[in-house]
């Protein structure tokens, strides 16, 4: 049967993007069913039994709540349950002292879809005839944002400076020095902590980078997915920052409900309302579920416990538990880690490694282990850095005994490759 032929945006939103590959890796069976799969791929989080059943407690308690049947039997609102936007609004002026309401805070289904909103709200063509780009002030970055510009040109990234901390640890910090806006930077986008090296953009780089972006009139677009006060994956110092100048977009997904996809979007009031307008569009209204579960902890201040108290801690763990396995495993081959400052992920740098990790990826999955290759992530570089095809990228949330079994492989792979 011939296919049906796709237009410009179907061939590019439907081909084998980084995204959409990782997304398949996730799902598709293992190339040797009878062998244990790795994943150490994918942005899955790890199901903490805790967490598990205080959502599932919030679940039955909403179940059973009158407001039920109207619950999921009605559209809500194009931007999101006014309740939980109320609850956000109440928690983070009361806590922080932002000058927040409802009319600030904006529901979305998952953070992803929100940043795709952001970026063609603030790249591509404008009006006035003039075409903008987003800057990132920090490659690598999320790969989730690759291909999520309508102008498929639409990201411009910055090299980071490296800094050695041992032989095995090593930091990015933002280049300042190299970072510019220009007429056509339309927003700046860094996620905190990032997807994928485990950064932290400290307080003062965020406070600059905020800066930066006021003196261009353009927004700098935080993506808090794994930042504090929830889910609060977070091991370095640093303080939840929010001003007009920024567009904060967090999500309930790595604090455990991921399938309830729940992204929000803290802003100035004139963005929310665009964003409403443009949800409506796309998704006609935001699911009411996830809001309903998420408001009763938020409330009970249960959430933000639960992610000091639970949520941290497990993974401050895992990553110290993780990066002693890939210490033991890898021993005297050219390795280093970048610092585990926060979220899931551990960023491997293999230095001078033989093959691009594109190539170590295809190896690695033909033995059953899933990692993502480094060259995703440094999409909008207008220069080549061999750095590049140097990393991976490693979720530390799932088991233990897989991932040292994962890391096991790698290590033969790379010893073989570095003879
Ligand atoms: C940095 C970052 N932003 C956004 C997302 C998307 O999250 P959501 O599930 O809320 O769409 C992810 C998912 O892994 C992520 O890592």
């Amino acid at each position: 049967m011939s296919h049906f032929r796709l237009s410009s945006f179907g061939t590019r939103y439907a081909g084998d993007t980084g995204i959409s590959e990782l997304m398949s890796d996730i799902s598709s069976p293992p190339a040797d069913p009878a062998q244990p799969l790795c994943m150490l791929g994918g942005g899955n989080p790890a199901i903490i039994p805790e967490l598990s059943e205080a959502w599932a407690e919030a679940t039955r308690a909403t179940l059973e709540d009158p407001g039920f049947r109207r619950l999921v039997g009605a559209y809500d609102s194009h931007i999101g349950p006014e309740g939980f936007r109320d609850a956000l609004a109440e928690r983070f002026s009361s806590d922080y002292g932002w000058p927040i309401s409802r009319r600030n805070v904006g529901l979305v289904n998952g953070s992803q879809l929100a940043v795709f909103y952001l970026v063609n709200m603030f790249s591509g063509m404008f009006p006035d005839g003039s075409r903008k780009r987003i800057l990132l002030p920090l490659a690598p970055e999320y790969v989730g944002y690759a291909d999520q510009g309508l102008d498929p040109d639409c990201f411009r990234s910055q090299r980071p400076t490296i800094e050695m901390l041992g032989t095995h640890s090593f930091k990015y910090r933002v280049d300042f020095s190299a970072l510019r806006t220009d007429e056509s930077t339309g927003a700046l986008l860094v996620s905190r902590p990032t997807n994928p090296s485990g950064n932290v953009v400290t307080d003062a780089e965020v406070l600059h980078l905020a800066a930066m972006a006021r003196e261009a009139g353009v927004p700098l677009i935080l993506d808090n997915a794994y930042g504090l006060p929830f889910p609060g994956i977070l091991f370095a110092e640093a303080t939840p920052i929010w001003n007009e100048d920024i567009i904060l977009c967090m999500s309930l997904s790595k604090i455990g409900l991921p399938a309830l996809r729940t992204g929000i979007v803290i802003a100035r009031e004139d963005v929310i309302d665009a964003l409403a307008a443009t949800n409506a569009i796309v998704s006609l209204a935001t699911g009411s579920v996830g809001p309903a579960v998420a408001e009763r902890l938020l409330r009970s201040g249960e959430l933000l416990r639960l992610s000091r108290e639970v949520v941290q801690p497990c993974y401050r763990a895992k990553s110290l538990r993780a990066q002693q396995i890939i210490a033991e495993a890898l021993g005297e081959l050219p390795w280093a880690l970048h610092a585990s400052e926060g979220a899931i992920f551990l960023w491997l740098w293999l230095r001078d490694l033989p093959v691009p990790t594109r190539e170590l990826y295809r190896r690695l999955k033909a033995r059953n282990v899933l990692v993502l290759p480094g060259e995703h992530f440094f999409f909008g570089l207008e220069e080549d850095w061999p750095h590049a095809r140097e990393c991976l990228r490693l979720n530390y949330a799932g088991d233990e005994a897989l991932f040292a079994r994962g890391v096991g492989i790698l290590a033969e792979e790379l010893r073989a490759l570095y003879g």
